[in-house]
């Protein structure tokens, strides 16, 4: 069976090399750059090794392709394309909208849609189906599903095999095959009624990590206010042994979906005249602890940073990773910026970002850690400045939260 996979970035191309050990998989991306480089066989996605992705280039199992007619004879097609913020912080469906369209025009029999990318509910009934079928013809009628995505990258203990995944069909076939095509690769395959369940259980997920990190970022300010440790007290409430998850604080909180996705579910929320007061205020919150962290580093340097080479490490939104989207590294810049400290930062894992690069770790003033790589030894950390600020509370003997 041929199969084929629209976007293959960190979701699609991670389904794309389970799939194609059972299926021939097309994968279709907009962009000439990354389609290059993975018929090259080389991965740019942490968590695909670029060794397996080679074989089944090689086996001719995965083909990577911006063209839309390369998708026309397949029989399933996922969708793994963005769905950001527009600049108003409001969902942006423009990628979901041009990913049905080269759907639409190419796919000429009919075959089972299931969408991967994250949105409202509702999106997959009344956004996907209808979008599709603006630019199909009227003699092909597809099968429409839902399976949101959970993939973390850089996690090594969770992957698309030992994951449950949600699922549902607008139609009980086109729930079936949903089933039969996850199971090939996937242990734990959990149906829910309606497509809606299954599209708002993945926002309230990833809401539920975003107010418990709003959460513990306000606690860590209240802990410092009242002069004891926030680590040492998150600890030792999590030595209760029910009802209680630890999460930790941060410069604020990275990544394209912790951070995106709430906005979705207080966006359809509101538009149903019902209140997302929780969700709004712990995006704020965490927007915020860039600006405290800044002013932390100011009190423990005289009230001014004018003119101090201040370094930032770690700009990927989380360890080991690179990438950077919403990143907290980005507002902790700018406000430092703002107070007329001059900033670099280090960061091997991003080596470039926003036109600049990564600067050695060495000769600061003052160091900020926002995101702790492995790979950089902390000694190197602490020996870049002598003031050293740790928000990840990962580095001993800096200053921190
Ligand atoms: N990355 C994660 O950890 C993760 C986890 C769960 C869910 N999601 C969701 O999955 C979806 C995809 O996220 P991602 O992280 O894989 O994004 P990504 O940016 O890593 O990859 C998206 C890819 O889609 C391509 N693309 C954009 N528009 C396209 C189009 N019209 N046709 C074909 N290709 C197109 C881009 O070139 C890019 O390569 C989003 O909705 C995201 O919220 C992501």
């Amino acid at each position: 069976m041929k199969i084929a996979i629209i976007g293959q970035g960190y979701v699609g191309l991670t389904i794309s090399s389970f799939a194609a050990e059972f299926f021939e998989v097309v994968g279709f991306d907009s962009n000439p750059k990354i389609v290059e480089q993975l018929n090259l066989g080389q991965s740019h996605i942490e968590g695909v090794d670029s060794l397996i992705l080679s074989r089944w280039v090689k086996s001719g199992r995965y083909t990577a392709t911006t063209a839309g007619s390369d998708i026309n004879d397949c029989e399933i097609v996922i969708i793994a394309v963005p769905t950001p913020l527009t600049e108003n912080r409001q969902p942006d469906l423009t990628y979901l909208e041009s990913a049905c369209k080269t759907i639409g025009e190419n796919l000429k029999m009919s075959a089972l849609v299931i969408n991967e990318s994250t949105s409202f509910p509702g999106t997959l009934r009344n956004f996907i189906k209808p979008a599709i079928e603006k630019y199909s013809s009227p003699q092909v009628d597809h099968l429409y599903a839902i399976s949101p995505e959970r993939v973390d990258p850089g996690r090594t203990d969770f992957n698309q095999k030992n994951t449950p995944r949600l699922y549902s069909g607008l139609t009980a076939e086109a729930s079936v095959r949903t089933k039969e095509f996850y199971a090939k690769f996937c242990d734990n395959l959990i149906e829910v009624s309606s497509p809606e369940v299954a599209e708002a259980a993945k926002l309230f997920e990833n809401t539920f990590r975003q107010v418990n990190i709003a959460l513990v970022n306000e606690f860590a300010q209240i802990a410092h206010a009242l002069g004891i440790s926030v680590y040492e007290t998150l600890d030792a409430a999590n030595t209760k042994p029910y009802g209680f998850m630890k999460f930790n604080p941060s410069a604020g909180v990275g990544g394209h979906c912790i951070p995106v996705d709430p906005t979705y579910l207080a966006a359809v929320a509101e538009e149903h005249g019902a209140p997302a007061t929780f969700i709004r205020r712990a995006n704020e919150v965490n927007l915020e602890m860039s600006e405290y962290i800044v002013r932390r580093v100011i009190e423990d340097n005289g009230g001014n940073l004018q003119g101090k080479n201040v370094l930032v490490v770690g700009v990927a939104y989380k360890p080991n990773v690179a990438d950077v989207r919403e990143t907290a590294a980005e507002l902790v810049i700018q406000h430092l910026r703002s107070q007329g400290a001059v900033v670099s930062w280090h960061d091997e894992v991003v080596g470039n970002w926003r036109g600049e690069s990564s600067a050695p770790l060495q000769g600061a003033d003052i160091t900020v850690i926002v995101t702790k790589h492995d790979s950089v030894d902390e000694k190197k950390i602490l020996a870049s400045a002598p003031y050293v600020f740790d928000t990840t509370g990962k580095v001993k003997g800096a200053k921190g939260l």
